[in-house]
């Protein structure tokens, strides 16, 4: 087994110039990822055919990059598969990936990925710590929260937030600042 593991990995997608947690499914040796309609990842991997999975451990990264758009320094080219495909430069890890879009609702798209490379860039272990978990969980309930404005949504982030305080570091809590600021008002 590479770098993908069993279940669903919520990595950090690159297509072109953009970025975006996503979870990629591996089962029964087969990865895919489910893309909601609307996203510039959606838009990105139905013309070009091809994303990165980025393993990356910085909390602030997952939150901004479920929000907002990262500058053009923030990606690195990579030759892959004879295509130009972009990783982000603070990866730990990359895994490239040759996407076919399966089937398409008005919803969302089932998109199979083949692995075409994976890089480790850099050897790091990482205890395991319950602010940062809860820091991707708010994240998940937080992107949709500001669509729908759900209030069991808000309860979900407002449990999440309580973990981040108490089991969070300085990182944990810049990045629960941050995804505060983007549901408020
Ligand atoms: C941990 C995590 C996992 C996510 N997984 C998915 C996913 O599998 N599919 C999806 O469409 N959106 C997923 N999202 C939501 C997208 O990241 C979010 O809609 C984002 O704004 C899309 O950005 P884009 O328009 O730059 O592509 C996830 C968010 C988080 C925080």
């Amino acid at each position: 087994m590479g770098l993908i593991k069993g279940g669903i990995n919520e990595v950090i997608a690159t297509t072109a110039f953009n970025a975006a947690p996503i979870g990629i499914h591996y089962r029964d040796k087969t990865a895919s990822m489910i893309i909601f309609s609307g996203s510039h990842t959606a838009k990105n991997v139905e013309r070009d055919g091809w994303v990165v999975a980025n393993l990356v451990h910085d909390p602030v990264l997952y939150v901004r990059t479920a929000f907002e758009d990262l500058p053009r320094d923030a990606f690195v080219e990579e030759p892959v598969a004879g295509r130009t495909m972009y990783r982000l430069s603070g990866a730990g890890a990359w895994v490239a990936f040759t996407a076919t879009v399966e089937r398409k609702t008005n919803d969302a798209m089932m998109v199979r990925l083949t692995q075409e490379k994976e890089i480790i860039e850099e050897v790091a272990v990482y205890p395991v710590n319950r602010g940062f978990n809860s820091i991707i969980d708010a994240t998940v309930h937080a992107t949709r929260y500001r669509a729908t404005r759900d209030p069991v949504l808000k309860g979900w982030i407002d449990y999440h937030a309580g973990i981040v305080r108490k089991c969070g570091g300085k990182k944990e809590l810049e990045a629960l600042e941050l995804l505060m600021g983007y549901i408020s008002g």
